[in-house]
């Protein structure tokens, strides 16, 4: 308990991981699988005012549009949809709920909540079936990691978690954002099972996020943190949260700082015990969430009761 106490404070560091967690994390740093060369300077004195602002100067929510080498010549500029995932709301959302998949949120009976949210985001495989009473059953959208696309286990092409809604998939490319490299190499080959779910699905809004956009996200936390991070990408939950940012005036996330429900559950919906999964091991997970944690504007009730952080969309930010 005494971590969580520190964490919705603000005041933790790796060190007070477990040592397995330590050493899963000195050996991502140490294998720098993407090739990460970060070239600006680590320090953590911006206020969360100034986070918020440094977010809102910077960060640019981007997908591909196949006008790039080698889209273009593919013909993907033909198969992206022809809004951007930027104008499906051009006047902005009021209020968006952010719904973390952590199992701290069984028995949170927030689900009447999140769904009187103009727009609900949820990850993954993270049902709403079974569990509305906990997390609703509003989602508007998906964010998708390329695992879901490729492994045949999610049902991707038929479930209809993945049908109205959505969907914004992306895959860990390499730090440098080759795109040729990347296309020849992803973490898994999410781009055949999205031109097919493009072709037989044209009206469903579906994106892959731009390497460029989560990488700046990566070097927006080391920069804005002491401590090497993790050389991987930031989690999905952490991209949402800034894509949710950029599109509505004010974002509510629930269960990505812990609640005094807090628990090894990974999952809420899933019989799967690891602290990784709040903790981080892969991600830099602990740090994108001392940032949020730097950011919240809402009242430390919510947060210790319910696990909700509450964030301005960075278009709401008077800077
Ligand atoms: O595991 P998955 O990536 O599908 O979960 C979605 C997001 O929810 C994660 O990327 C992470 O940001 C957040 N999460 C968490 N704590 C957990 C499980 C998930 O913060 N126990």
């Amino acid at each position: 308990r005494a971590f969580l106490y520190r964490l919705w404070k603000g005041n933790v560091s790796s060190k007070m991981l477990t040592p397995r967690l330590q050493k899963a994390m000195r050996d991502y740093l140490n294998t720098n699988k993407h090739g990460v060369r970060f070239r600006g300077k680590r320090e953590a004195r911006l206020s969360g005012h100034q986070l918020l602002c440094e977010l809102r100067r910077r960060v640019r929510v981007r997908t591909l549009d196949g006008k790039e080498a080698p889209f273009s010549a593919l013909g993907w500029e033909k198969h992206v949809p022809a809004v951007p995932l930027s104008q499906l709301h051009p006047r902005g959302l009021r209020t968006c709920a952010v719904v973390m998949s952590a199992g701290a949120i069984l028995n949170s009976s927030l689900g009447e909540e999140i769904d009187s949210h103009d727009a609900v985001l949820r990850f993954n495989s993270a049902p709403t079936r079974g569990y509305e009473k906990d997390v609703g059953n509003k989602t508007t959208l998906r964010i998708i990691n390329s695992q879901i696309l490729t492994n045949p286990s999610h049902h991707f092409i038929d479930s209809s978690l993945y049908k109205d809604v959505i969907l914004v998939a992306w895959d860990p490319a390499p730090y440098s954002a080759n795109l040729n490299l990347w296309y020849k190499k992803p973490d898994y080959n999410l781009f055949t099972p999205y031109i097919q779910h493009r072709q037989r699905n044209p009206n469903q809004p579906f994106y892959i996020l731009h390497p460029k956009f989560i990488w700046q996200l990566w070097d927006i936390i080391q920069e804005n943190t002491k401590e090497k991070i993790q050389p991987n990408p930031p989690s999905s939950g952490f991209i949402g949260i800034l894509i949710m940012m950029s599109m509505c005036r004010e974002v509510h996330v629930y269960e990505y700082i812990p609640s005094v429900r807090q628990t090894e559950l990974c999952h809420y919906h899933e019989l799967y015990y690891d602290a990784a999964c709040t903790l981080g091991a892969y991600h830099p997970l602990l740090y994108e969430k001392l940032l949020v944690q730097r950011m919240n504007t809402g009242v430390q009730e919510d947060l210790h009761r319910k696990g909700k952080v509450t964030l301005p969309g960075l278009w709401a930010v008077s800077c």
